[in-house]
């Protein structure tokens, strides 16, 4: 049952590329935890992943992956909605009416803009990627949210929305809450194993950058293995350049047993090297994604399973978007249709 109580929160990962342990320590991890006390949307971003080149022949089955990775890794359906961002079209008929208020200039500053666009050619970078952060805005806006809880990447994102809803309220009346971002204390940005400058990212194809959520043990295990350190043997928190490959195994570390970086730093002083480090985190991150990986085959055995929870859920997440989306044109003026 829906209590009016709890704070309502909303939140999405794109079905592209595979799940890291980055989304689910900066991510989904907290999605589950505060489950309880929260009126909570979770959706798979599926509007957003078409926003660079895409393989038509993967999206559903990604979709379908992505969601029964959130139901797998524990998200429970009788008390959080999870659904596909494309099953409800007010998404995208918020988006336009978002976008026709977004100033241009407040898009080109997104860094993820920036950074993605330069990956590209530049005949290649799609208007859908400039307004990317309209149509996050309205998954946001549509439902209300009072906080989203993301990974650190996802700050500038989360002020454009508040930035975007404040305008809108001012141009045409109070329509929308003002969301805040909730961002995990530890774990909210895993750099990559083969490159601890870059954040750990799912469309990043390089064969041990990151650990997904189903990699079968002995390939997290390697991955963890080869990840790059430095030449020395301190095994210490440490904002040094220098140290970014360990400092990043420590806050996986940290983020997965939940213990201060006192009691970590104490338990590694007798360590022999970073060896001995390494094959810490690859037990403890083998140990958390087991019985994700085994709940996901068992919920994948059948996919009318998944598809059934996402009916649901779209039940349920259609009826509040509906509401707003008819408030939101309602105040801009349009002329209602008769039905
Ligand atoms: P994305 O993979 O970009 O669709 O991100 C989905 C969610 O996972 C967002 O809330 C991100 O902030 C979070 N996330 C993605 N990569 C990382 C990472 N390397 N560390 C922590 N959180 C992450
Ligand atoms: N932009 C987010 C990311 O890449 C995904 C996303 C889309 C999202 N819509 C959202 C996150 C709404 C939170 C709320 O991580």
């Amino acid at each position: 049952m829906v209590n009016p109580q709890r704070k309502r929160v909303l939140s999405g990962i794109q079905p592209s590329g595979n799940l890291t342990i980055g989304n689910y320590v900066g991510a989904i991890r907290q999605w589950v935890e505060h489950q309880s006390e929260f009126d909570a949307y979770y959706c798979v971003v599926d509007l957003h992943a078409i926003t660079v080149e895409h393989d038509p022949k993967i999206l559903a089955e990604k979709s379908r992956e992505v969601a029964g990775i959130y139901i797998a890794c524990g998200l429970d359906p009788a008390q959080s909605t999870v659904f596909v961002q494309s099953h409800i079209p007010a998404h995208s008929e918020l988006a336009w009416l978002l976008t026709c208020i977004t100033p241009l200039g407040w898009l080109n500053r997104m860094t993820q803009f920036k950074d993605k666009s330069a990956k590209q050619e530049a005949n290649s970078v799609s208007n859908g990627l400039l307004s990317y952060p309209v149509l996050m805005a309205a998954d946001i806006l549509l439902y209300q949210a009072q906080a989203v809880p993301v990974g650190d990447d996802q700050r500038q994102h989360l002020e454009f929305t508040r930035d975007l809803a404040q305008r809108f309220n001012h141009m045409f009346g109070e329509t929308f809450t003002i969301p805040e971002a909730m961002i995990p204390l530890a774990g909210a940005r895993i750099m990559g194993l083969d490159d601890p400058t870059a954040k750990m990212s799912k469309s990043e194809t390089a064969q041990y950058h990151a650990v997904y959520i189903l990699d079968d043990p002995d390939t997290a295990r390697k991955k963890i293995m080869r990840s790059v350190t430095d030449s020395g043997r301190d095994i210490r928190f440490s904002d040094d350049p220098e140290k970014a490959g360990v400092n990043n195994l420590l806050n996986l570390y940290q983020a997965l047993t939940g213990q201060s970086r006192e009691a970590i730093e104490d338990h590694f002083a007798t360590a022999r090297g970073y060896g001995d480090l390494k094959k810490e985190v690859a037990e403890i991150v083998i140990e958390t994604l087991r019985p994700i990986q085994a709940r996901y085959k068992e919920l994948a055995e059948d996919s009318r399973n998944i598809d059934e929870l996402l009916a649901q859920g779209t039940m349920r997440a259609a009826a509040i978007a509906t509401q707003t989306l008819q408030q939101a044109r309602e105040n801009m003026g349009f002329l209602p249709a008769h039905s």
